[in-house]
């Protein structure tokens, strides 16, 4: 089996410990860095969770949780969970598919956090995530998050500590990166790696830790781009150019899909939720937004909605979404 991890450190420091050390490594191999110019040392000139409309939960029910959460909760060395593994099915109401979530007892995020993030994540990327098991940050420094994103392909997302929407989404784009019918990551591919052969920069820092992580930053500037028209305060075009043209030329980033009421798109790469839901909210609809609703204010909402009076639970929106940062570390480890 050949597996890639892929990690988003959050805060500065390195890291050292937690999730690395939970699989037996017998070969490593790094990925390249990257020799570019980083625009800016972090994406903090902006903030996503505004534009970024929850999707409400419709139902959910507790489920046994699955064995691509169990393996990694117990007492063993290198468990991820040592206390109670809760999983959980939901279902959004822009997907007839579920969504299965495992939180650990002891996890920073609380299960109404993990409802709102995820309904957060727009319903175009969503879609290729597969579980999402949410864990305490324990000893590590930061507050971070891996994707599995090859091997047995799950898409499987793991978050520890309280991660906000800027890692959540960032890890969505390595599950979209690592679609079910992609043998490698499409950021391994020629397209991507001959822009960034023939780019000068990449985003930030966190990008210059190798093609994979420059893929997934950029899609969290796309994202921005598809709201509001313009690149986040800070960034220009010019010098990754051809990064942009092949980001933008993906299907994933067309708003009124990505941003949609529906998981049933009939676009790019197989997903993981697809079934529609039984119906369809069409005051859901997107709207660009103007460049100068991203200065202060109250949440803008990419989407308008009706208030999803009948949930059966509640989601707090406004609970604490932390805006980590991304600190320079990371790489990819391949295990056989
Ligand atoms: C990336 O592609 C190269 C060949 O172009 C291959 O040797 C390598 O294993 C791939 N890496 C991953 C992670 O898929
Ligand atoms: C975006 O998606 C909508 C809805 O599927 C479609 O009508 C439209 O043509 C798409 N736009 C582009 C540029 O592909
Ligand atoms: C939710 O509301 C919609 C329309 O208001 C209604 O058609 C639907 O049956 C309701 N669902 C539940 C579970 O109450
Ligand atoms: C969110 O916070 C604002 C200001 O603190 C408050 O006015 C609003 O009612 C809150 N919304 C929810 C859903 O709690």
């Amino acid at each position: 089996m050949l597996t890639t991890l892929l990690f988003l450190p959050l805060f500065s420091g390195i890291y050292v410990s937690g999730a690395a050390v939970d699989f037996r490594a017998s070969t490593i191999e790094r990925r390249q860095a990257l020799t570019l110019r980083a625009q800016q040392r972090n994406l903090g000139s902006f903030d996503l969770t505004p534009i970024l409309p929850p999707a409400s939960v419709t139902s959910w029910r507790a489920v046994n949780a699955p064995e691509s959460c169990t393996t990694y909760a117990g007492q063993q060395d290198g468990s991820e969970c040592r206390t109670d593994l809760t999983a959980v099915s939901i279902q959004f109401e822009d997907c007839g598919d579920e969504f299965v979530v495992c939180r650990c007892a002891d996890a920073e995020m609380s299960m109404n956090d993990v409802f709102e993030r995820l309904g957060r994540v727009p319903i175009g990327l969503r879609r290729y995530g597969g579980v999402v098991m949410v864990a305490a940050q324990a000893g590590s420094d930061t507050a971070h998050a891996y994707t599995w994103t090859s091997g047995e392909h799950t898409g499987d997302i793991h978050f520890f500590g309280d991660c906000g929407m800027e890692t959540w989404v960032h890890e969505f784009m390595h599950a979209f990166d690592s679609a079910p019918d992609r043998p490698r990551p499409q950021s391994n591919g020629s397209r991507w790696q001959n822009a960034l052969a023939t780019d000068t920069c990449v985003p930030d820092s966190y990008s210059l830790t190798n093609a994979v992580e420059a893929y997934a930053q950029l899609g969290l500037l796309i994202i921005y781009q598809v709201v509001y028209g313009i690149l986040p305060p800070g960034f220009t075009a010019d010098c990754m150019s051809n990064q942009l043209a092949y980001m933008t030329s993906l299907p994933l980033f067309n708003g009124s899909t990505l941003f949609g009421n529906n998981c049933d798109i009939q676009d790019g790469p197989p997903a993981r939720h697809t079934r529609p839901p039984n119906i369809l909210d069409p005051s859901r609809t997107f709207q660009t937004q103007r460049p100068s609703s991203t200065e202060g204010g109250p949440a803008v909402m990419a989407t308008s909605r009706r208030s999803g009076a009948n949930s059966t639970v509640t989601v707090e929106l406004n609970s604490s979404l932390l805006i980590c940062m991304f600190a320079l570390f990371s790489g990819i480890w391949l295990f056989s």
